[in-house]
């Protein structure tokens, strides 16, 4: 039986297993994918059993992401330039780290059939994903890319990858099309980012990394304020699809039940 695992810290509320054994199923895969609450002392241990052979991938989330890459043969090139790894897989004896959320968030806008291209983007975090984000806006050609983290000084370690950020102090509101809310503010449904929307025009995409909860407090103002509002379930569904078309060989389904399945 092969054997995948997400890891992370907390871990309890992923939905990667449900995801991941529904598609292992739907494919007739003898394999089963867990959860797996690691300490950061545990990294490289528990990457080794990918080496032995013992285990056959893994996906990292937070706060693993940049932590993992050290205990890795190879990264892949956007695992490189974002210094983020969330899949890993073991290929000639090596074990790779691969980043499927530049891929996953690239598809679920592409998907919304939201034109990126031009736009002004604001994103609000400078935490894991973030360089998956940006990696992913540059390659659909957005004009500007703002970043405003509440520890700002993060923010402008993002410049150490990425050229042409422009960095605002937190609480400030620039021009934007769209806005990202990156930050884990919002996953508990009483967080309330404490930035003030209400003088922008009502024609902005306003865009949660979030999706559980279904609405944050940001979208929900953005709605009343009358913007167009999306949350990360798809990003979530395609960067795991990604990772288990590399794993698996294919591609796994995504339709009504797998959207059923995670919003039951
Ligand atoms: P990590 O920072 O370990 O990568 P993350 O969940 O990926 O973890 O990122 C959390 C993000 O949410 C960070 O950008 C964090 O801001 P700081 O860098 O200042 O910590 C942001 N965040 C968390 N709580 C917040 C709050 N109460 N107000 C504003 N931003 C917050």
């Amino acid at each position: 039986m092969k054997k995948y695992f997400v890891i992370g810290n907390p871990i309890k509320h992923s939905l990667s297993p449900l995801l991941h054994n529904h598609w292992i199923r739907k494919n007739n895969i003898i394999a089963e994918y867990e959860k797996k609450e690691l300490d950061i002392g545990n990294l490289e241990n528990f990457v080794n059993q990918i080496k032995n052979k013992n285990f056959n991938g893994i996906n990292v989330t937070v706060p693993f992401k940049k932590d993992i890459i050290p205990f890795l043969d190879k990264l892949s090139l956007e695992a490189e330039s974002t210094q983020s790894v969330n899949t890993i897989y073991l290929d000639k004896n090596k074990v790779i780290g691969h980043n499927t959320d530049i891929c996953g968030f690239e598809l679920a806008i592409s998907n919304l059939n939201y034109k990126a291209d031009g736009k002004k983007i604001f994103i609000l975090g400078a935490g894991g994903v973030v360089p998956s984000i940006i990696y992913a806006l540059k390659k659909m050609k957005v004009s500007k890319i703002i970043l405003s983290n509440r520890t700002k000084s993060k923010a402008e370690n993002l410049k150490n990858l990425f050229k042409n950020l422009e960095i605002l102090d937190w609480g400030e509101m620039p021009d934007f099309d769209m806005v990202i809310n990156a930050t884990s503010l919002g996953l508990n449904i009483e967080d309330r980012l404490n930035l003030d929307f209400s003088k922008i025009n009502s024609d902005k995409f306003f865009y949660d990394v979030i999706y559980n909860p279904k609405e944050t407090s940001f979208l929900k103002t953005a709605k009343k304020l009358g913007n167009r509002t999306e949350n990360g379930q798809k990003m979530f569904i395609y960067q795991a699809a990604e990772s288990f078309r590399i794993w698996h060989g294919i591609h796994p389904e995504i339709n009504d039940e797998i959207f059923n399945l995670l919003n039951q």
